[in-house]
Parts: C-alpha cells; structure tokens; sequence
C-alpha cells in the first residue's frame, strides 16, 4: 500500500515535470535581450546602392596602388612557378627537408592519389574499369619527367586540359610540397637494384608483391572482359564513347578540344607530327584507341592515355561507333 501523502507528492512531480517540459514551442516575439550591445545598427549589405557615393555603390574598391595584407603575389616564381620571362621553373622554391616531402606525400595521398595512382602511375581507383573517368596520365614517362616543377605547379593552381584547379583546396606551401612529392616517386620508379640494396627494404619481397599484385590485375582483366558483353555493336561503343569520357577531350560535331573531332574522322586523311599521314581506316581508329602514343596527329599532344584496358568487343565497338560519324 503506498501512503496518501507520497501520491500526492509524486503527482506533484509528474505535474512540474509536464510544465518543465513544455519547451519545444516557438514563438514569434523577439527574444528578451537585457543589452542590445551592438546587436542592431545601420549598416549597409553587400551589392546595395548608397548615394553617399559619387559612383552610387556601397561597396568600395580597394584605394588604387594598394594591395590587401595578405594578397601580395609578386613573386612570380613562387605563386606562378615562373620566372620573369614567363617560363616554368625548375626549381622548388622550398627547403627539400623530410618533413616536407611528407607534408607533400600526406597532401598527394589526398588529393591526387586516387585519380594518379599512389606510385604516380595513373592507376587511381577512380581510374580503374568501372568508373570511367578521364584516365590520369602516368608520372612515369618522359613527358612527365621532362615537365619543369613550375608547370607541376601550374597543373594543380590553373588545372591542366581537363583537369581541374586545386587552388581553393591546397595552399601555395603545399602545392610545391606535393610537386617535390612527385618528383620523389619518379625517382622512386626508377632506381637500379644496385641502389636498392643500399636500403632496408627486402627486395625479394617487394618482388613478390609486384608479381602479385600483377597476377590480381590480370586476373581482374580477364574477369571483367568475360562478364562483357561480347556482341559488337554501334549502340554499345556510342555507350561506352560517354562512359569512358572520351568526349573530354573530342567532340562528336566537329567543334574544337583537347583531341581532333571524331566526326567526319573515318575515311579522312590524318598527317602526323613527323609529317607522314595516313587515311583513317578501321585499324587506325583501334591503333589509336589501344596505342594513342604510337602516331601522333599534328596539332596535337601526346596526352591520350591508352584504353587498351577495354575488352576487345568494347574497342571494336567504339571502332564501329566513330565509323557512324563519318562523312557521307
Ligand atoms: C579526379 C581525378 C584527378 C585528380 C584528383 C587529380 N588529377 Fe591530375 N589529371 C587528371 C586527368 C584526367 C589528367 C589528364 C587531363 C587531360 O589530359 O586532359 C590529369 C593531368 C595531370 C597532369 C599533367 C600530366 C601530363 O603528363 O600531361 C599533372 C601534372 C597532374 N594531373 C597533377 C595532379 C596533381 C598534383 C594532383 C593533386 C593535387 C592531381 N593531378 C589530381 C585527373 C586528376
Ligand atoms: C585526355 C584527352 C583525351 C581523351 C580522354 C581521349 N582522347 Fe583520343 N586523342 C586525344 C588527343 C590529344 C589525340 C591526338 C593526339 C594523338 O594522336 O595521340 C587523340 C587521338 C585520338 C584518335 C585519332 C584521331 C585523329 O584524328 O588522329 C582517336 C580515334 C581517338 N583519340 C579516340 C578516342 C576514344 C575512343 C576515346 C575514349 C575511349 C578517347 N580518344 C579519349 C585526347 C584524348
């Protein structure tokens, strides 16, 4: 039996308790504000007119000759990564210390690693089968190596063809950090065994590792081309013209870009940049989908990647795609 005075104190409680619980509501009056303080004044938003100004706008230029704290960027070298006469540097503008090669690894790994590769190969995961991205060039041909840092630099401040800028995400420090980080994985692919001895890293093991990592590439490879769809078809290369990006860099009505238009391609004469040429026939289109470096067309760059990666059906039904854009 529970005593008539402790009831009456529990319904007391439950009561408060529903009262105190009554917080969820809104209100339309302002808050009660016991200083103002500089809450409310005159002011003026950004864009608005203001007639107190010959020229009518409230927001002012900055006074002529004067530059924000901050914002001074005169050194070309180091904010454009080139010298006075506008070309690249070659040179880092930073002490190449340990920690910063690893300030440039930690910002690589983030930005640029999953397009790139985590070596620089171009084998990012965004990069592989499935996604079908723009393929990110290898850091690991003679372009690249020949590449000054100033235009390293350039790519991640301005973008480079397709790609874009990484300039609001990675600062002017860290972008030369990661172009120092990139020439250390050049270098790292291209040491001779002799030198590896002289480190502690198992060479043997490394070995093993590349074999089979080699051995889970092709194994995937294999996989992926015997779950496509092995018929040749138009429709198909028109689908995979769109899915593997190819119209970054070519358009499919004649206008301008990174690569020549494929409209009107097949059937055409192609000169190449060492002067000969070549009428456009359906092993040229597969030459140049599965080994795009092997003749390249005047007026052009060197930067198609190889799309030897696609089964067979795919590349000859991209063949038979870029066939329909021909002229009549
Ligand atoms: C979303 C994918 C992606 C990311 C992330 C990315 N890139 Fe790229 N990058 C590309 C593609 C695609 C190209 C080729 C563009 C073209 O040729 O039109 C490219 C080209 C380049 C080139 C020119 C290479 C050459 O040989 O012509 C450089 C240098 C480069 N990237 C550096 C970087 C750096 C440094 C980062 C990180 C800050 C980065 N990229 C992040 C996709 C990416
Ligand atoms: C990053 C830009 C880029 C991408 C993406 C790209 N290409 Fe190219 N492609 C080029 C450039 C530049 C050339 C000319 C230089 C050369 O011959 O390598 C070219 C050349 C070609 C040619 C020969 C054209 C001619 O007039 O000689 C064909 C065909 C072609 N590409 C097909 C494709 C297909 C199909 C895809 C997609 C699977 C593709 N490309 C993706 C840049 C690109």
């Amino acid at each position: 039996m529970i005593k008539p005075g402790l009831k009456y104190i529990s319904a007391l409680f439950l009561i408060s308790a529903v009262l105190m619980s009554c917080r969820g509501q809104t209100t339309e009056n302002p808050p009660i504000r016991h200083h103002f303080n500089m809450n409310f004044q005159e002011r003026f938003n950004a864009q608005q007119e203001n007639p107190f100004f010959e020229d009518g706008m409230a927001m002012r230029m900055p006074v002529e000759g004067t530059v924000a704290r901050g914002n001074l960027r005169h050194d070309l070298a180091l904010f454009e990564g080139i010298d006075d006469d506008g070309e690249y540097i070659d040179e880092i503008p930073f002490d190449l210390t340990r920690d910063f090669l690893y300030r440039g690894k930690d910002r690589y790994d983030i930005f640029c690693q999953m397009c790139h590769g985590g070596t620089g190969d171009g084998r990012g995961i965004i990069m592989t089968g499935e996604y079908g991205y723009v393929p990110a060039p290898t850091f690991h041909r003679t372009e690249s190596y020949d590449m000054p840092a100033g235009e390293l630099y350039s790519a991640i401040a301005n973008g480079i063809r397709t790609m874009p800028s990484y300039a609001t995400q990675i600062s002017v420090e860290d972008r030369w950090a990661i172009v120092a980080y990139i020439r250390a994985l050049q270098r790292s692919q291209n040491i001779p065994e002799e030198e590896m001895e002289r480190y502690d890293v198992d060479l043997a093991e490394l070995q093993q590792l590349f074999r089979e990592e080699q051995e889970r590439e092709e194994a995937r490879a294999a996989a992926i081309a015997a779950a496509a769809d092995d018929e040749v078809s138009v429709e198909l290369g028109e689908r995979l013209i769109v899915q593997q990006g190819c119209q970054a860099c070519h358009s499919l009505d004649g206008s301008p870009g990174v690569g020549p238009t494929l409209a009107g391609l097949y059937g055409s004469e192609v000169t190449f940049v060492d002067g000969t040429s070549t009428i456009a026939d359906e092993d040229y289109l597969y030459e140049s989908i599965v080994d795009p470096g092997a003749r390249i067309t005047e007026g052009y760059d060197n930067v198609m990647a190889s799309y030897a990666h696609l089964s067979e059906s795919e590349i000859q039904s991209l063949v038979e795609f870029i066939k329909t854009l021909a002229d009549e």
